[in-house]
């Protein structure tokens, strides 16, 4: 393809026009000031790939608070400003913002210093970043705008395909960028680049990621399970030794037939209309967990430092989904299946599915998980009320034993669950 040199165009074509239109205004707004500001990383890459994008993150060689407050004004809204580090985040109204830092600037330093040193500015603020392909910028400025500013040769790297640091130390500096590397590769089909491979791997061999904090690794590895398909990311780590270290007491190889099967899965529910599976980052995460057992899973979950709700999730689906697998197997009733499947939470269904061998058997699952969702007993207890029973714990029983009948095709109309439901409560202590 062709080395873009502005790519104004590919801007217009690639993003809403509201994106546009607050990009150009704060290349005015950056006018008026004296300054001048840049949209970096993840957008320019995104947009020379033809792929959306829906980060903005300015830069501005001037005050970036400065210039964020005012475009927060003209937008009439929030913003967030981290004074210590000189950034600030403007909170657009429905969901989407815009991330505004400062590009360290010399003449701070040295009040006499003249504009040339500026350009050097933006050029450190991109050198301090992960890979080439993240380290460009494009102008916003109204005499150039459009105009890709590539330092470090990231339009080859993006032509050619390959993820590549900016510098030698660079996995020292920051050692999480191994997991960024791996993520970016396997999302953009690329690959990390032969010296950028050998740094990887002596940075893996010198145990860096253990410098790092497990939240900020936790971070990233997240990232990672919310890619549209993780898995090959995670046989990368493996392939790559950080496995162990990531995933401490977890065979790689025993749960990768299951991590493959995922996307079918996922894909065959969707198809089947089940409604919502779950963060999709848990899907991938319990896939990872699954042959544990509780205990060495919850070291797992307490060495990320997971939520005490999201703990719990976790423990349900390690616990049950098994007897999910095996109930099906076994052909027993829907009410026995129903009873199984609302005890593990949603995200655990790919995995299921995962384990049944045979269309039926996936048909079945898919043909429980919409009766379940969909199967409400047609009386309530008001109804119970009705006939004379007196409110009392046997209601939530019996209201219990007329949807599970109901599931088994036991009753079928509202004459026949209030039948039902009489004879549950004579039997089992109603009291009139
Ligand atoms: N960055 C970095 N080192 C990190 C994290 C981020 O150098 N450990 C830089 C990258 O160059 C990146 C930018 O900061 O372009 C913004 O980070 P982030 O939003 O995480 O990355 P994106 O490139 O926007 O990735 P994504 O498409 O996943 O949002």
């Amino acid at each position: 393809g062709e080395m873009y040199g502005n790519i104004r165009d590919l801007m217009r074509r690639g993003l809403p026009p509201e994106y546009i239109s607050l990009l150009e205004h704060a290349g005015e707004i950056a006018f008026n000031m004296g300054y001048r500001v840049y949209a970096a990383g993840g957008i320019v890459r995104d947009l020379l790939l033809g792929m959306e994008c829906l980060d903005i993150d300015l830069v501005v060689e001037g005050d970036g608070i400065e210039l964020a407050r005012a475009l927060g004004q003209d937008y009439g809204a929030r913003v967030r400003v981290h004074q210590k580090f000189k950034t600030a985040t403007v909170l657009l109204p429905g969901e989407w913002q815009v991330d505004v830092a400062t590009a360290r600037m010399e003449f701070y330093q040295y009040p006499a210093a003249m504009p040339q040193i500026e350009a050097s500015s933006l050029h450190q603020d991109l050198y301090r970043r992960d890979f080439t392909i993240n380290a460009m910028a494009v102008s916003l400025n109204r005499d150039d705008f459009g105009e890709v500013v590539d330092f470090f040769g990231g339009r080859e790297d993006l032509q050619r395909g390959l993820i590549r640091v900016l510098h030698n130390l660079s996995f020292v500096e920051d050692p999480t960028r191994l997991l960024r590397g791996i993520r970016f590769e396997k999302r953009y089909n690329m690959s990390l680049e032969p010296q950028t491979l050998k740094l990887a791997q002596e940075a893996i061999r010198s145990k860096m990621l253990a410098r790092v904090s497990r939240e900020r690794i936790w971070e990233e590895l997240k990232c990672i399970l919310l890619e549209p398909r993780p898995g090959p990311a995670l046989a990368r780590l493996a392939e790559l030794k950080l496995w162990d270290f990531l995933f401490p007491a977890v065979d790689y190889s025993k749960i990768a037939p299951v991590i493959d099967e995922l996307p079918r899965s996922i894909n065959f529910l969707r198809s089947c209309n089940v409604p919502g599976i779950g963060e999709t980052w848990l899907i991938y995460f319990l896939a990872v967990l699954h042959q544990m057992d509780r205990q060495s899973a919850d070291e797992i979950l307490s060495l990320y430092r997971l939520g005490r709700r999201q703990a719990e999730k976790i423990d349900a689906a390690l616990g049950g989904w098994r007897d999910v697998v095996e109930g099906l197997r076994c052909h027993i009733a829907t009410s026995g299946l129903a009873r199984r499947l609302i005890s593990v939470p949603t995200e655990t269904y790919p995995l299921i599915l995962a384990y049944l061998e045979t269309n039926e058997l996936r048909r079945r699952f898919c043909d429980v998980l919409t009766a379940v969702s969909c199967e409400k007993p047609a009386i309530s207890g008001k109804d119970l009320r009705h006939m004379g029973y007196r409110p009392g714990p046997a209601f939530k029983k019996a209201l219990d034993a007329v949807w599970q009948a109901r599931l088994d095709g036991i009753v079928s109309t509202r004459q026949e669950e209030l039948e039902y439901a009489k004879e549950f409560l004579s039997k089992y202590g109603g009291e009139r």
